[in-house]
This record gives structure tokens, sequence and C-alpha cells, in this order.
């Protein structure tokens, strides 16, 4: 007799994508990343204006890591990892998350120190508004910012997303933006997409995504 393949009320299983740009792979994150990941969150430069504003220890860092793979296996959203694809290195992460329901869904980014400043963050970021109003089909998505972020609130700029408020959120003071589908236009820059299903090695476990200070706030 066949074994069924999935429980008979599961809803089915979210196609995942992956995109490929000028300079990066945004890829899923797996387990394997925790070291690299690791070396981003505990730098204080990158971590300044996330979450509580300092570090997070290797063992905080895998349970945003376990995190971020079940949001994105559960959604077929989430945060991809960031792979510079000249050196091959993974240089931090971009996506699409919902932190807050009241905020909808949110842009969050964050890249390596060393790479700053080279266009990276808007590469990434411009495929990922892309992906979000092309194949989500969104209405809207929104960022969040720390005041002093400068660097963010830049980025958010260049990609046409507009100021809404100043507010309050996850226990800090903070900067709203958003940007609405028919405000959107994708570039000419290389955008390419690769599409499968729920990958095998993927666990069967429900169990909510663990809150941690990382996700308190991009
Ligand atoms: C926020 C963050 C992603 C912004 O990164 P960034 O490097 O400033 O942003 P970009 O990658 O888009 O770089 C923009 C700069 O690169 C330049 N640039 C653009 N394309 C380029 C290219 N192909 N080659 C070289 N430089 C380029 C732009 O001119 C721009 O410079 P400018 O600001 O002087 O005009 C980064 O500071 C970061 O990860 N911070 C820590 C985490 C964080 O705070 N995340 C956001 C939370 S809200």
């Amino acid at each position: 007799m066949s074994q069924p393949t999935s429980k008979p009320d599961s809803p089915p299983s979210p196609v995942l994508t992956e995109i490929q740009t000028a300079r990066l792979n945004l890829r899923l994150f797996t387990q394997a990343d925790l070291g690299e990941l690791a070396g981003l969150t505990s730098d204080p430069d990158v971590m300044k204006f996330i979450g509580s504003g300092q570090p997070i220890s290797t063992a905080e860092t895998q349970s945003v890591l376990s995190s971020i793979i079940h949001a994105f296996e559960k959604r077929g959203f989430g945060r991809w990892a960031l792979v510079d694809t000249g050196s091959g290195k993974m240089i931090g992460y971009c996506g699409l998350t919902i932190l807050d329901e009241a905020v909808g869904v949110e842009l969050v980014l964050l890249l390596a120190r060393s790479h700053w400043g080279k266009g990276f963050g808007f590469e990434a970021a411009h495929a990922t508004l892309r992906f979000g109003f092309e194949e989500l089909q969104l209405h809207e998505i929104s960022a969040l910012t720390m005041p002093g972020n400068t660097r963010a609130r830049h980025l958010v700029d260049e990609l046409k997303m507009g100021f809404l408020r100043d507010g309050h959120m996850y226990g800090v003071d903070c900067v709203y933006y958003s940007i609405k589908s028919q405000d959107f236009h994708a570039d000419e820059s290389p955008y390419t997409l690769r599409r499968f299903s729920r990958r095998a090695d993927s666990s069967d476990d429900d169990s909510p995504p663990v809150k941690t200070s990382l996700q308190a706030t991009v």
C-alpha cells in the first residue's frame, strides 16, 4: 500500500524561489551557514541598528537561522542568504518578512561591513521588491529603520520607498517607509528566478519560529 506523502490537513508546500542578480545569488539558507552568519551578527558595526543594537552570540544566531529557514519553508518567502558570486562568500541576507501584522510585509537587509558602499544593498533589495510585487503579487512593502541608520535610510530613498512617519516599534524609535506596487518599476538589471518545491532535507516541525533580538527589528 502506498504511503501518503503529506498529512491530510496540511496545506500544500509552497514553491521556493531563489534569485540570481548581476553580482549576487539570493539563495535559501541552510544550517551550514551558521558560522558565516555568526561572523556577521558578532560585528558591532553591522548590529548597531538591529534589535537591541548589540552583537548576538552564536547560540542566538543559531536560533535566528533556524527561524529564517522555518519561516521561508512555511510561507514560500523570507530571508535569502546573499552570496557574492565573485568570491562565493555569503555576505549577508535580504528578503521579506512579517514581523508585525500591523506593518505587513517588510523588507529586511543586512550586509557584511566589507561590502557596504558597493551597491550590493540596492541590488539585493531591488530584486527582493521585484519578487514581492511580481511573484507574490503584494500590493505594498514596508521598511522600518532606526532614525540614526543613515545608510539604510539612504538606501530606501534610492529604492523610491516613501517616508510614512516616525514611530515606535519593537521597543525602539523607528521610521516607517513603504512602496506600493504601482510605484515600483523594475530596472533592466539581471534578474533570474529558480523555482523548486520544498527541499527534501527540511524538517516536518511545525513549531513556531523562535523570536530573537535580531527579529525585533530589521
Ligand atoms: C543598510 C545597508 C544594507 C546599506 O548598505 P550600503 O552599502 O550603504 O548600500 P548599497 O549597497 O546600496 O550602497 C550604496 C552605495 O553604493 C554605491 N554603488 C551603487 N552601485 C555600485 C556599484 N555597482 N559599485 C560600487 N558602488 C556602487 C552607491 O552610489 C551608493 O553610494 P552613496 O551612498 O554614496 O550614493 C548596510 O549599511 C548594512 O548592512 N547595515 C547593517 C545592517 C542594517 O542596519 N540593516 C538595515 C536595517 S533597517
